[in-house]
């Protein structure tokens, strides 16, 4: 009677864990996209310059309705090997609800039986690194079914990099140069006021 009662809560906590770490792990996808991107290997492109073009679509080598459950495609743009050695956080894990892979989403799709393309402009926030694009299909329950990829299973090969524009540039430094000026000027009026205030009380 116990062990059963055992068995169910297993069962219960096991099924809880499964829906809310989604569960779905990467090495269980077919990879049934054929994913590429104009980069060429090595090829070095600037954050908040340049464009990349994706196309996207079935593999035509598998057969038709190999897609029927595909609704929605997400593209993403996914650190290669060099750029995750040593940062965990950007670490690979099979389990998709906790990989770090792919960490920026290029665009949300609705899937289509042909192929698609976007041409993305790389945002200006994306950090310098080796990156290749991944683009997952979802089902109709917004699980992940289908997977393609630009770079091969190792991901050694067609991977590009984005260099992140140099100089200070974010909004948050110039933000810190102008507190910094304000903080300044308030202290220097600070004191030329109270050195009036003083001076206008010895007279
Ligand atoms: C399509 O799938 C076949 C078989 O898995 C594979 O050999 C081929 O490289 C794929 N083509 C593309 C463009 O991904």
């Amino acid at each position: 009677m116990e062990s059963y009662l055992l068995a169910a809560v297993s069962l219960a906590t096991l099924t809880f864990a499964y829906t809310c770490y989604g569960g779905v792990l990467f090495s269980t996808l077919p990879q049934t996209l054929a994913v590429s991107a104009s980069p060429t290997d090595g090829q070095v492109l600037k954050a908040g310059e340049d464009n990349i073009t994706i196309t996207w679509g079935l593999n035509q080598s598998f057969p038709d309705g190999t897609d029927s459950s595909y609704n929605k495609v997400k593209l993403l743009l996914c650190y290669g090997p060099t750029s995750q050695e040593d940062r965990g956080w950007r670490k690979t894990v099979d389990n998709l609800s906790k990989d770090k892979t792919c960490q920026l989403t290029i665009a949300h799709r609705t899937y289509m039986r042909n192929t698609q393309n976007i041409t993305w402009m790389i945002e200006r926030d994306v950090p310098t690194a080796v990156y290749f694009v991944r683009a997952y299909a979802y089902n109709s329950s917004g699980n992940e079914v289908a997977y393609g990829q630009t770079t091969d299973a190792k991901k050694s090969r067609n991977l590009f990099k984005v260099q992140a524009i140099s100089g200070r540039h974010s909004s948050l430094d110039i933000a810190s140069v102008c507190f910094s000026a304000f903080a300044l000027l308030s202290v220097v009026g600070f004191m030329v006021l109270e050195k009036r205030g003083r001076s206008s009380a010895e007279n």
